[in-house]
């Protein structure tokens, strides 16, 4: 435990970063979304993104994506750098989006939305369809259902299950917990919690800061599109602006 007393998020050797921000300043028109944002993650991290509503977040991860694209600043991937890559050779590098609001297709069933994740000419194996599955017994339970008629935390957790099946080297979860219930944001939070477990990589953005920050080794606070503070999840759960801003005081 920590001295905050929650749980310590599982250790994490010091790796060169996987994922690498520097300067990243982007734009919609006029309108400047993100600002000088620098920030990192290793291999093996969970790492937290919090802010409110409209700071840039989700901004933040689709820049990976180029969409929209930097006006400065450079994003590199294993040392790669991604400008002027198509989306669709980024995802071929390891980086999977679970993006806010799930994107799931209702007409499909559950079987057919996972299969939509999986890596152009790598179908996932046997056994990899059987880790999806042991993480996500309900929808295994529901596999030739249309995905339409899944709960929301269902629908997230096919989201999610549709990212892994492309075996991502990180994974990008926008705000998972939006607009679940608070039983069906604990499942999510645990799953998040035990895919990080077996050794996955994760950017997690999200407006639920308590629980984000509890699960994650490091975060990041973004505010009006600029990084405001960061610090391992316990240190930003004991900082005074984090608390008042962020956690209900
Ligand atoms: N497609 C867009 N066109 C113009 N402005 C946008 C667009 N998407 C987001 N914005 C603006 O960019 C800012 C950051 O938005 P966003 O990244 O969605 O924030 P968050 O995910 O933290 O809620 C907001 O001011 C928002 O209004
Ligand atoms: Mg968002």
């Amino acid at each position: 435990m920590t001295p905050t007393g929650t749980p310590a998020a599982h250790a994490v050797p010091a790796n060169p970063p996987l994922l690498q921000l520097e300067r990243v300043t982007a734009a919609y028109g006029p309108v400047i979304a993100l600002k000088g944002v620098t920030l990192h993650i290793r291999a093996g991290e969970i790492v937290t993104l919090i802010g409110a509503n409209g700071a840039g977040k989700s901004t933040l991860l689709m820049t990976i994506f180029a969409a929209p694209p930097l006006r400065e600043g450079r994003i590199l991937f294993d040392g790669q750098d991604l400008a002027g890559l198509p989306t669709h050779r980024i995802a071929r590098l390891g980086v999977a989006q679970v993006p806010e609001g799930r994107r799931i297709f209702p007409a499909m069933t559950v079987e057919e939305n996972l299969a939509m994740g999986e890596a152009p000419g790598q179908p996932a194996d046997a056994a990899l369809w059987e880790q999806i599955w042991d993480h996500f017994p309900i929808l295994r339970e529901r596999r030739r259902q249309r995905a339409g008629a899944l709960s929301g935390g269902e629908q997230q957790m096919l989201a999610i299950g549709r990212a892994l099946i492309s075996r991502p080297r990180l994974l990008l979860l926008d705000e998972p917990s939006l607009g679940l219930a608070p039983l069906a944001t604990q499942r999510i939070f645990a799953i998040i919690d035990r895919i990080a477990r077996e050794g996955a990589t994760i950017f997690l953005v999200e407006q639920n800061a308590r629980q984000a920050l509890r699960l994650a080794h490091r975060g990041y606070v973004l505010v009006n599109g600029e990084i405001r503070l960061s610090g391992t999840g316990g240190e930003l759960l004991d900082d005074p602006e984090v608390q008042a801003c962020y956690l209900g005081g």
